[in-house]
């Protein structure tokens, strides 16, 4: 029997009753957890029902106290929000403590902070269940994926947005009631909008982005939309065309004559992407995710699995504490923090401006339905450089036409200009959608 590693969690919700549950159950599971001890629980509410029926004893209303617990060495945090999750898992390190945590919010916009108080005080703070539920991503990008020269991160990394544009697809059934069935499922944040609007998306690659170039971005900085104003028709003129419609987000290396050795410029965003139907993420389906890397020499690779959900997130921070314990096993404490498994930064990173930022898209214009319209939108896209890679229309009355474009890689700011110009025609009524495509 090795050492007996005591741990504290923050947090008895949908991921916190999850890990618990793998703590209490070691049998047929890694022989490490029968080392692990669950000491003390921090709750807001000790009367409230839940998923997992802990002793009374274990639970506190304090997460101070479960910090400060002398049989604590490993913090759990999985309430979730910035504050007061942030001061929580400072205070943690500032104890002396590892901290495991699923808190994506957190770490994207305070993740330089955090790495640096702990690598001042010694200790880990790991983040497997941050980005992708149950699938391994953070620890191979660290680790496995160590010997390769990233270019792009893609991920389909939202579960509750990929859960219901599956049913919508397949289904047909209205936005509103898929999302309610993902809220109850537990894949949903506490506000839905970080989900439906990008924003849980735009947390985990800014996080993804981090690990895969080396440096930080400026979480606020990325161009992000979400799925609230995609529209059914959008998704199935796609299928028309041979492209399923995803909440793609990437962040991606530009060659840039600005590059120097310590300064690397990045593309991010999270949009709405077609992706063509034989491409690996378009059969991601329901509440899985994807995370597709292209490195030298690898070439590509994509991880793939379950995004939400209590049992797949608890696995993942389970590994996160299995890790720290494995180290605790061997290690009497020198201080010095096995490279490999701490957080690291080592080149300054920075974002392009949106405009510089280089994809095909997908345009659909609402037109007069009249002869030469769509040799008006080819003119001007060529007049700016701008090739067209298919123009399809699509009637909906004699009078109105709409007329879909794919275009080849160009730039945003490319793509402005020429929207501008074709929108100040009399027979373009407007864009009505605008979104990436692979
Ligand atoms: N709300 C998130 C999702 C949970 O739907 O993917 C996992 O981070």
């Amino acid at each position: 029997m090795g050492k007996r590693i005591g741990i504290g969690l923050l947090g008895l919700g949908t991921v916190g009753a999850g890990v618990a549950k793998i703590l209490n159950s070691p049998e047929g599971r890694n022989p490490l957890l029968n080392n692990l001890e669950l000491v003390e629980v921090a709750v807001r509410d000790l009367d409230r029902l839940r998923p997992i029926d802990l002793p009374r004893s274990l639970l506190t209303t304090s997460p101070e106290k479960v910090i400060e617990n002398p049989k604590v060495q490993v913090v759990v945090e999985v309430l979730g929000g910035i504050e007061p999750a942030r001061t929580l898992i400072l205070k943690a390190i500032a104890s002396g403590k590892s901290v495991v945590t699923a808190n994506k919010a957190v770490i994207a916009r305070h993740g330089q902070e955090i790495a640096t108080a702990a690598s001042a005080a010694g200790v880990y703070v790991l983040i497997e269940a941050a980005v992708g539920g149950g699938i391994p991503i953070i620890e191979p990008l660290k680790q496995s994926l160590g010997g390769n020269k990233i270019r792009k991160v893609s991920g389909i990394i939202n579960g509750t947005t990929n859960y219901i544009l599956s049913r919508m697809a397949k289904e047909g059934i209205a936005y509103k009631e898929v999302l309610k069935v993902a809220q109850d499922l537990g894949y949903a944040e506490a506000d839905p909008a970080a989900d439906v609007e990008g924003l849980d998306a735009a947390d985990k690659i800014a996080i993804l982005s981090g690990l895969a170039f080396g440096g930080s971005i400026d979480r606020s900085e990325i161009p992000t939309k979400g799925i609230t104003n995609l529209e059914k028709r959008d998704v199935d003129y796609a299928k028309e065309l041979g492209y399923v419609v995803k909440l793609l987000a990437t962040a991606e290396h530009l060659n840039s004559k600005t590059e120097g050795n310590n300064f690397l410029p990045l593309a991010l965003q999270v949009q709405p992407t077609l992706i063509p139907l034989e491409h690996p993420l378009a059969g991601v389906n329901g509440v899985n995710n994807a995370i597709l890397i292209e490195g030298d020499p690898i070439g590509e690779v994509m991880f793939y699995g379950p995004g939400a959900g209590s049992g797949p997130t608890a696995s993942a921070v389970v590994a996160d504490i299995l890790n720290i314990a494995g180290i605790q096993q061997v290690e009497s404490h020198t201080g010095e923090l096995d490279p490999l498994l701490a957080a690291s930064s080592w080149r300054k990173c920075s974002l392009v401006k949106p405009d510089a930022i280089i994809q095909r898209n997908y345009i659909r214009f609402n037109a007069i339905n009249k002869p030469g319209v769509i040799g008006l939108i080819g003119t001007h896209f060529g007049n700016r450089d701008v090739s067209i890679q298919s123009i399809v229309q699509f009637d909906t009355s004699d009078s109105v036409a709409e007329i879909v474009v794919i275009t080849h890689q160009v730039s945003q700011g490319q793509m402005k200009d020429a929207l501008n110009a074709i929108t100040k025609s009399p027979e373009i009524k407007g864009v009505s959608a605008h979104y990436g495509c692979l």
